[in-house]
């Protein structure tokens, strides 16, 4: 496993990240205590969890595994923004909801001190200057070494990272988006403002939550059985099916399998492969119901795709520049 820097800071993490959200869900606590055995015994530093997966239930499974470990080798994320309770002020990214999520995540998880605290969504009801300034108390109080964000669109994040630079207050280092080879809208607008302005990248669900593990086939018609789309019921995955199952979904998975094939690798490892050297990516965030399944994802590292082989994947999944701004701006660029 190797080290990247994440974002602009002097922090190291490994090239894999992994995610717990199965944590408590699908995932029961003996295997995901093996789970991150195996993760660190392979080299893995970097574990993301939050406060919403399993309603806290994620937190406390790797908090009881921390216990037993060196916690100062670990980097530890987490997040707050989504409902944790009923009240009115156990949602969102307030003063109030802040200091009590942070409080609540790190006696979850057993420490007292979390490495990168994220915010997992926009929230327009709550002015970015509450948020901001809250977290950056966290920080200046040691309570959070770093603060990243998720689900920012651009104009979003843009904003955050100029009026912290405008106050002085700490900067969010990373941005944690939806990215992976059925889902690269992230190219448009997030990627070029991290980029410019120096953010890490570490991308959720750099399978599509399975999408991308040659499991999912042209001639279904529904989810493989016992996967978690299927196991979301129909009306759980209906709207997935009506989203992903169609022709630029099957080409590019057409597309992936045969590359599978060339390497001798995994579909899933190939699909991880292509997302961990796209630019400006530090470590994909990588999902596991069961130890196989981790065990295979963590053959993602230690080799590249050939050129050719990523420019392949790379335009069979390319998605059409929308013409306004983007074409005409980009045309404009070549005038
Ligand atoms: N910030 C956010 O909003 C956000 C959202 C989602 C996730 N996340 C983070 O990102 C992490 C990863 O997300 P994800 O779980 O959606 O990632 P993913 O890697 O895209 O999907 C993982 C799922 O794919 C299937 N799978 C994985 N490896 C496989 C393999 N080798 N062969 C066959 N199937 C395989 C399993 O589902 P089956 O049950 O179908 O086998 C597994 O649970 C999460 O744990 C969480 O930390 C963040």
């Amino acid at each position: 496993m190797n080290y990247r820097y994440l974002g602009k800071t002097g922090l190291k993490v490994s090239e894999l990240c992994l995610g717990t959200m199965t944590f408590g869900r699908e995932t029961d606590e003996a295997t995901s205590h093996r789970m991150l055995d195996r993760f660190v015994e392979a080299g893995g530093n970097f574990i993301d969890t939050a406060d919403v997966y399993s309603q806290g239930t994620s937190e406390e499974i790797v908090g009881r595994w921390l216990a037993n470990q060196t916690r100062d080798d670990l980097v530890i994320a987490t997040k707050v923004r989504f409902g944790m309770g009923a009240g009115p002020n156990d949602i969102g990214l307030s003063r109030k909801h802040i200091l009590a999520g942070v409080e609540a995540s790190l006696r979850r998880l057993g420490t007292d001190y979390l490495d990168l605290y994220q915010v997992h969504c926009w929230d327009k009801r709550t002015p970015l200057a509450e948020t901001l300034s809250t977290l950056d108390g966290l920080v200046k109080s040691g309570q959070v070494r770093y603060i990243g964000v998720s689900n920012f669109t651009g104009w979003q994040l843009q904003k955050a990272i100029d009026l912290s630079m405008h106050h002085g207050w700490e900067p969010f280092i990373c941005l944690q988006p939806l990215y992976n080879l059925l889902d690269r809208q992230l190219e448009l607008e997030l990627l070029p403002i991290c980029q410019n302005e120096g953010l890490g990248i570490i991308p959720w669900s750099p399978l599509r939550g399975g999408w991308l593990t040659g499991k999912y086939r042209r001639d279904m018609d529904r989810p493989p059985q016992a996967t978690r789309l299927e196991k979301a019921g129909e009306k759980g995955w209906s709207e997935a099916w009506e989203r992903y199952a169609n022709d630029r979904t099957w080409s590019i998975i057409d597309t992936l399998l045969a590359v599978a094939e060339e390497t001798g690798k995994t579909p899933a490892q190939t699909a991880l492969n292509w997302v961990l050297h796209r630019p400006g990516v530090t470590a994909p965030i990588i999902g596991a119901r069961t130890l196989e399944q981790l065990e295979g994802n963590l053959g993602a590292v230690g080799w590249s795709l050939m050129a050719e082989q990523t420019a392949r994947l790379t335009e069979a999944s390319e998605l059409p520049l929308p013409y306004y701004p983007y074409g005409f701006v980009s045309g404009a660029q070549r005038d």
